[in-house]
């Protein structure tokens, strides 16, 4: 006869308890009361074990409260230690905690932080003594070691405060990470330091030990070929707790867009694959909750000419225009076809000499592969948009194709054209600028970007090390949020890949012809200006406030180098930093050939440029470009997310019909409006540009510098607010206050 066999697993807290069970043995039922009381047994001995461990260590405390009340033994020292535990969610523990002080002259006891009542607690800043046999001199480092106490519970240490015996200066130890389990971990003094100046030798092992430690958890990877390497994490999940969100973030991201959906009321419409909207104002419908004063004045403007050419300007994507000196050749705009445009007693080619013609020209999304959506193929175009700075009318377009190669099917649009085609014309623009704006400029060049200063930083910069410290608060949740939308977003079933025309591989080949023009010196706003030859253009906004930030963060990262490098010979010899441009160069940017960033640093200036190009793609061009998401892409036809029909190829058999089965369905329409709601919004957890809530820099100079930044924000944030009154619409996104401190969007 065949034994029959079954196995019952329990989890226990401790361990698993498996039992075989035969047919020839006691019943199922017997065997599962077995289980039980083993499994309770076993429960019952862990919780006395951890009793019986934790009454002795409140005895060991009391004992040691109890010496506190007596004199010192000859020679022996008190230090009071302060510990700060953070104050976002589960950041306290109820595990056992130990310091041990390490000094020039030796160590302290090893000491368990527990007190009558609750400590190490949310928000908790707790006071100990720690003693030590003999002075330790100098504090060199904290050592922390956390232990499980019946269940684990991390613990996110803010910092530590040690003052020597007598009330002499305290020394802090900055921390701001998770212990995770039984660890022990070893914490700097906030000195900044470079490599050079570390003396002792525990400083030096543990600068390395740091680093080599940092090496193994962040690892480059290649995502896809031809663009900037990213962390090797496969999602969100495989990264370290330091870099995951915060719970409360990590809730508020998970149930956005699913709020974003019940909320506008979209649930019933989004299963709507494939229909038409009947009407432009059928919009309206998915439009009636949640609206921001922007967003409704778009769907007010939207079809004005003057608008249109202000987006350019003052949109999401601010950064398309150019100034046109001569016609490109592909595009064959004739003096006859405009004049009636321009204001009166000029030509366009005296425009186009006195510097009033600009070009957008979205030759990047010629040839990118279509996506098709529930086995619909969708449409893309690579439009150029002539446009003219009238004197009267401001920016206003003059012009459109929708091809790069002209023909008899690619008319050239023109403003009075019949009403539905111009419209048509310029929505097929909008419609490359969605792509452009999400695919290159927000993904691209701010997040992108930002992830590979990030994992650099991480792999070669210790935590003393002042760049770390001037960088770190920059790139806080960048990992994380680039994890996310790469599982989640650019996936390939992610949303662009169901609702976007670049979606699934479109999205890549346009990431990557992006990549062989992306250029460092692009990232640097005068040049950029300059190059564009767009200097002079009136109401733009998006320039003016860009210099002034530009200028702001440029003279705070040049006083901190300055405060910390008093020569160019010692960045070139600071090896760290040497390695971490090498790594951002030679790792993270080989895949961007064109990039044009050195992969050694020669002076001051260029390290101050370098770290103002990081601060400023993180905080002030993520927020330019990421935060009118909402306001210029929730009114769909404003900005549509994919066109469902080709480009019209005759001006005069362009009906509202073809432009309702042009737009997105209802479906696509209602998922682009609680994505970019969801991505746009304002984040409640946001920190503010330069409001650093973790002080890794306590030399009383750095917070100087710090202070006159925050100052000089201030100044432009008034500035700003000056120039906006009874401006419509506003232009808001680079308020200082509303510029977030790191990509985390
Ligand atoms: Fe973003």
């Amino acid at each position: 006869m065949m034994r029959m066999k079954t196995n019952f697993v329990l989890e226990c807290p401790e361990q698993e308890v498996a039992i075989e069970v035969r047919d020839n043995e006691p019943s199922a039922e017997a065997v599962q009361e077995e289980i039980l009381d083993t499994a309770l047994q076993q429960v019952v001995e862990t919780a006395e074990k951890e009793m019986v461990e934790r009454v002795q260590a409140e005895e060991k405390e009391a004992r040691g409260t109890k010496r506190k009340m007596e004199d010192l033994e000859e020679g022996e020292m008190e230090y009071k230690v302060t510990v700060a535990t953070g104050t976002l969610e589960y950041s306290g523990t109820n595990n056992y905690v130990y310091v041990t002080l390490v000094g020039e002259n030796g160590e302290s006891e090893r000491t368990l932080l527990d007190k009558p009542g609750l400590d190490l607690c949310r928000g908790a800043v707790d006071d100990y003594i720690v003693r030590s046999s003999a002075p330790l001199g100098r504090v060199i480092l904290v050592r922390l070691e956390k232990q499980k106490y019946f269940l684990e519970d991390n613990w996110f240490c803010n910092y530590v405060k040690v003052t020597p015996p007598g009330g002499g200066n305290p020394q802090t130890f900055p921390c701001y990470c998770w212990l995770v389990g039984d660890i022990k971990i070893e914490v700097r003094d906030s000195t900044a330091k470079r490599l050079s100046d570390e003396i002792l030798p525990q400083e030096l092992a543990h600068r390395k030990a740091q680093l080599k430690e940092r090496q193994k958890t962040y690892r480059w990877q290649v995502w896809a070929p031809g663009i900037p390497k990213c962390i090797d994490a496969k999602s969100e999940a495989d990264l370290p707790q330091d870099a995951r969100f915060a719970n409360e973030k990590r809730c508020d991201f998970e149930r956005s867009l699913q709020f974003a959906l019940l909320e506008l009321s979209l649930k019933k419409l989004v299963i709507w694959f494939g229909r038409s909207w009947e009407d432009l104002d059928d919009f309206k419908q998915i439009f009636w909750k949640l609206r921001s004063p922007i967003a409704e004045y778009v769907m007010e403007h939207w079809k004005e000419d003057w608008f249109f050419g202000h987006l350019f300007l003052n949109g999401s994507n601010p950064r398309m225009i150019h100034r046109c000196s001569q016609l490109p050749s592909n595009f064959p705009v004739s003096g006859d076809m405009v004049q009636a445009f321009l204001s009166p007693n000029t030509t366009l080619n005296k425009e186009l000499k006195a510097g009033n013609i600009y070009l957008v020209d979205y030759a990047v999304v010629d040839g990118i592969p279509e996506n098709v959506i529930r086995g619909k193929k969708q449409y893309i175009a690579a439009p150029l948009c002539l446009l003219y700075e009238h004197p009267d009318n401001g920016l206003i377009p003059i012009a459109i194709q929708l091809e790069q190669n002209p023909s008899k099917d690619t008319p050239i649009f023109l403003p009075n054209d019949p009403p539905l085609a111009w419209l048509l014309a310029k929505m097929w623009v909008r419609h490359a600028e969605f792509q452009v704006f999400q695919v290159l400029s927000h993904l691209l060049r701010t997040h992108l970007i930002a992830e590979v200063f990030c994992v650099a930083t991480l792999r070669h910069l210790p935590s003393v090390h002042p760049i770390n410290k001037l960088l770190t608060p920059h790139l806080k949740y960048t990992l994380e949020i680039n994890c996310r939308a790469r599982t989640q977003l650019i996936s390939q079933d992610g949303i662009f890949k169901r609702v976007v025309s670049t979606g699934g591989e479109g999205l890549l080949v346009l990431s990557q012809k992006g990549c062989k023009v992306l250029n460092y010196r692009s990232l640097q706003p005068r040049h950029d200006f300059i190059d564009r030859g767009v200097t002079k253009l009136n109401k733009y906004f998006y320039r003016e406030h860009t210099l002034m930030l530009w200028d702001t963060i440029e003279k705070f990262v040049s006083s901190i180098v300055t405060l910390y490098y008093t020569s160019d010979i010692e960045v070139v010899q600071d090896s760290e930093l040497q390695a971490w441009i090498k790594d951002v160069v030679e790792e993270g940017f080989v895949n961007v050939p064109q990039f044009g960033l050195p992969n050694e640093l020669k002076n001051k200036q260029e390290l101050i440029t370098v770290l103002s190009v990081v601060i400023f793609t993180t905080t002030a061009q993520h927020a330019a470009t990421n935060n009118g998401q909402f306001d210029f892409c929730s009114w769909v036809p404003n900005t549509p997310c994919t066109m469902r029909q080709p480009p019209p190829t005759d001006k005069d058999s362009v009906t509202m019909e073809l432009i309702m089965n042009t737009l997105p369905d209802i479906s696509q329409s209602c998922v682009q409006m609680a994505i970019t709601w969801h991505l746009g919004r304002v984040q409640p957890d946001a920190i503010p540009l330069a409001q650093y809530e973790e002080q890794y820099f306590t030399e009383p100079a750095a917070q100087k510098i710090i202070d006159d930044f925050r100052q000089d924000l201030k100044d432009i944030e008034e500035e700003i607010l000056q120039q906006n009154k009874g401006l419509e619409p506003p232009y808001l996104y680079l308020c200082p206050s509303r510029i977030e401190n790191s990509i985390t969007i």
